[in-house]
């Protein structure tokens, strides 16, 4: 048995005994060098050139696959796949009706290069028919019972709740607290992004027992002298309890987490974590149109959901397909362990 082998077997019983501290722990001796010596190391994932060309090749060209008799992409073709292109144009290819859950993560309206292609802000109004355009390019895409996450900043998410609500029923907005952020002597420093959540029709998934948060007790009721609704153990008094709009639990990815990579707008494998186990079911078809490094397809897939992925940046295909390749053979995620998010790393 592999060192490596040793580690998963030991990370499934941790896992199953909600050890996830110690996984965490595991996982970093096994990076330490034969001396034993301890540091923290820069887990950032880079790609060689060499690497960049492989992976890059088995991204997706539609314009190269047969389509089915009505035009479109066949349903056993976005499967599971990266596709390399512009989501404006391959979104309308995508069968009719396959996806249940949108997760997307469009540029904001900020100054950011995306692996040399400038986005470059361009107002509200503008902001607007942008997000309307692509919002139209995967509609048909949408099944009936489809839920969609669209995540925005301060300044884009009135433009995406506008073009959300021309089209789909929205049921929530989500304000992720993400904590990193630019100070500014003229202004408050912005730490927290949104994200809204629509359905298309009144029949959607929503698994909110999956979700559920372990919150500290602080007032503890108890009647008859038993503790009402609350635990109490060796870590405290503690209740589980449905999951709020506001995450203040995750960060966004940094050096020392592995699933950090170089893209400048990466989010965190436990947010999408928290948005797929509450809208998905094991199986389901989850498309995200700015798929960046990957991280929807990499959760998907370490979540038994099946993916399909956009992405203009040949390097972004590359770095996803290869986050892709890793989450086969190790499932984790970071601050998630099998059925509890553990909260801040
Ligand atoms: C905000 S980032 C997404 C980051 C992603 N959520 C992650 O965790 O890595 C947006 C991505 O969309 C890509 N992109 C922008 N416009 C696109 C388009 N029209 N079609 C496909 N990809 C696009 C950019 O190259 C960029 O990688």
């Amino acid at each position: 048995m592999t060192r490596a082998n040793i580690l998963c077997t030991e990370h499934l019983d941790l896992v199953q005994r909600g050890g996830h501290d110690r996984v965490m722990d595991l996982w970093d001796e096994a990076e330490l060098p034969e001396s034993g010596e301890k540091k923290t190391r820069n887990r950032t994932q880079r790609l060689t050139q060499a690497e960049e060309s492989h992976y890059a090749s088995r991204a997706l060209d539609p314009s190269a696959m047969t389509p089915g008799p009505d035009g479109l992409l066949r349903p056993e073709d976005v499967s599971n796949a990266v596709f390399l292109g512009d989501s404006m144009e391959i979104g309308p290819l995508l069968p009719r009706g396959c996806v249940d859950v949108l997760v997307a993560d469009p540029p904001y309206d900020l100054p950011k290069n995306f692996d040399g292609t400038r986005f470059a802000p361009m107002g509200h109004e503008a902001y607007l028919e942008y997000t309307r355009a692509w919002l139209g390019a995967i509609a048909d895409s949408l099944s009936p019972s489809a839920s969609l996450y669209v995540c925005a900043d301060w300044r884009s998410s009135s433009a995406v709740y506008l073009a959300l609500a021309e089209r789909f029923i929205i049921r929530n907005r989500i304000t992720w607290k993400r904590d990193k952020g630019r100070s500014s002597s003229v202004n408050w420093k912005n730490v927290s992004e949104d994200i809204w959540f629509a359905t298309v029709g009144e029949n959607y998934h929503f698994d909110a027992a999956a979700v559920r948060v372990r919150k500290r007790v602080v007032a503890p009721y108890r009647d008859k002298g038993v503790p009402k609704d609350w635990t109490e153990d060796a870590s405290g008094r503690w209740r589980m309890t449905g999951a709020s709009n506001l995450w203040e639990d995750m960060t966004v990815p940094f050096w020392s987490m592995p699933e950090n990579t170089d893209h400048p707008t990466q989010k965190p494998e436990n947010l999408v974590a928290r948005l797929l186990l509450a809208s998905s079911a094991p199986g389901d078809l989850v498309l995200d149109p700015f798929l960046g490094s990957g991280t929807t397809a990499v959760t998907a897939r370490k979540l038994g959901r099946r993916f399909v992925g956009i992405e203009r940046s040949g390097a972004y295909c590359a770095l996803s397909l290869k986050r892709l390749e890793t989450a086969a053979i190790d499932g984790r995620i970071q601050g998630y362990d099998g059925g509890c998010f553990s909260g801040r790393q």
